[in-house]
């Protein structure tokens, strides 16, 4: 293992040669946007929120795909990287109902903290708004999941397939009607995912959430009723 010098944001940082630049910036309290990576997971590259800037590149690269050089000098602040981070933010609310009043995620959804980072309104308008009206279920003992606060991570996925070497979820259809179900579409409950608590912390919006005394009565079928609210952004 060779210890490497490099800089973020002018941050002078020590560490592993090879070792991934998104994980290198966040263990030293330089925050990048990123929805669908997890530690010791190949990166996924389905968010395009993690785009910084790196001294001597025209283009800028996803932090999460991008490994650590001796005197690399990264910006994680450039215009170019964060129109880009902006514009995949502004394209997955586009697909989210934003319904954070009556979301059990709310303050601590990633969704929220991306959006205050980037400085980006959580009811954007710049792209035509397409939800995905898929019904509430709450068949599992543990969890409730909402299809249409899906943000399509991977996570869940992922996590199943790569950990438990399982495969009770996955995705299904292509573009905007695509969402994260179970094998052959049965209810959460009976699948071999249903009794999964850890989905809750792993999904990094609403779509998981943790089933717990009083929950029920918070849960409303955002697509249907709407009514989004908006943290204060900076
Ligand atoms: S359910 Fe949650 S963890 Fe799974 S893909 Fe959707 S947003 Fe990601
Ligand atoms: S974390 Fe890099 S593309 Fe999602």
């Amino acid at each position: 293992m060779k210890t490497i010098h490099l800089s973020i944001d002018g941050k002078e940082i020590e560490c592993v040669e090879g070792e991934t630049l998104l994980w290198v910036a966040l263990d030293h309290a330089i925050y990048i946007p990123h929805l669908c990576l997890m530690k010791e997971m190949e990166p996924f590259g389905a968010c395009r929120l993690c785009f910084v800037e790196l001294e001597g590149e025209d283009l800028p690269v996803t932090a999460c795909t991008t490994k650590v050089k001796e005197g690399m000098v990264v910006s994680t602040r450039g215009a170019k990287a964060l129109r880009l981070a902006r514009t995949a933010l502004e394209l997955t609310l586009s697909n989210h109902p934003v319904d954070c009043a009556h979301c059990l995620k709310s303050g601590s959804c990633e969704l929220q903290k991306i959006a205050k980072h980037l400085r980006v309104k959580l009811n954007t308008k710049k792209f035509k708004k397409f939800l995905r009206d898929r019904p509430i279920d709450e068949t599992s003992s543990v969890l409730i999941y909402e299809p249409s606060k899906c943000v399509l991570c991977g996570k869940c996925v992922r996590y199943c397939q790569e950990k438990l070497e399982m495969n009770p979820i996955g995705f299904a259809y292509r573009g905007f009607q695509r969402w994260v179900t179970t094998f052959d579409d049965e209810p959460v409950g009976l699948s071999e995912c249903g009794g999964r608590i850890e989905l809750a912390e792993i999904c990094p919006v609403g779509a998981f959430v943790a089933k717990n005394k009083g929950n029920k009565k918070n849960i409303v079928n955002p697509v249907r009723k709407g009514g989004a609210s908006n943290p204060t952004l900076p």
